[in-house]
């Protein structure tokens, strides 16, 4: 084989094979706008689809808040978020790990909720996460400083008053 040939070779079984890190790096400009607007816009592989079809669904009181759309935009979210759902990037390690973590019958449309979700971040002091330059596990952004990247590894995470997270 040619080294050039090989090479893509090679290439290409790493990445059909090798489990990815965390969740997929997507983004679409009216997703940004849209819900990213009150909090960090969740990339979609952070929940399955039947998930995110819950929580459009009911836009119209989302977590206590009005976040409805007009038909189109739903259409383009809907499409955006179930096209990059959790369950269909099993090769990456947190969708996996999150989706693998929902009993068949239960629909969390809180990623923070979700058991992998939640059972990495029980060692935290409930005093941290409750603090106003927080507020709550769902700002993502507070203390993982690569979130933005779709990066969540744990040498990431510096929470605000406390600093680094020496696990
Ligand atoms: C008007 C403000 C607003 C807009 C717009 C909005 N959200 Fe939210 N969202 C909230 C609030 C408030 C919460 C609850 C935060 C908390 O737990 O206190 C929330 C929570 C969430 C959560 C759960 C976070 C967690 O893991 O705890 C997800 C997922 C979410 N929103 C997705 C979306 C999506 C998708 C859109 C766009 C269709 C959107 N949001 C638009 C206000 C908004
Ligand atoms: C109060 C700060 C804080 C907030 C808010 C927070 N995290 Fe974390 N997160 C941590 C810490 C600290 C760890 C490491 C915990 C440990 O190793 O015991 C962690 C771990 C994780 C891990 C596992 C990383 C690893 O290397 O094992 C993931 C995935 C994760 N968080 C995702 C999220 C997502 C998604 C959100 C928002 C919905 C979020 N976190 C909100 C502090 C936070």
């Amino acid at each position: 084989m040619k080294p050039l040939i090989l090479l893509i070779f090679i290439n290409i079984a790493l990445f059909s094979s090798g489990l990815k890190k965390d969740v997929p790096l997507v983004t679409n400009e009216i997703y940004t706008n849209e819900c990213g607007s009150c909090h960090f816009a969740y990339f979609p592989g952070l929940l399955p689809q039947n998930s995110w079809e819950k929580l459009m669904s009911g836009l119209d009181n989302h977590f206590g808040d009005d976040a409805s759309v007009d038909e189109q935009t739903f259409q383009t979210l809907s499409k955006f978020l179930n096209d990059n759902s959790a369950e269909k990037n099993m090769n990456y390690k947190r969708s996996r790990k999150i989706v693998k973590s929902i009993a068949k019958d239960e629909v969390y449309i809180a990623i923070s909720k979700t058991p992998y979700i939640h059972k990495k971040h029980k060692k935290i002091r409930k005093d941290l996460i409750t603090q106003k330059e927080v507020k709550g596990l769902f700002n993502c952004t507070a203390c993982h400083k690569s979130a933005k990247k779709a990066i969540f590894n744990d040498d990431d995470v510096n929470i605000p008053n406390y600093g680094k997270w020496e696990d």
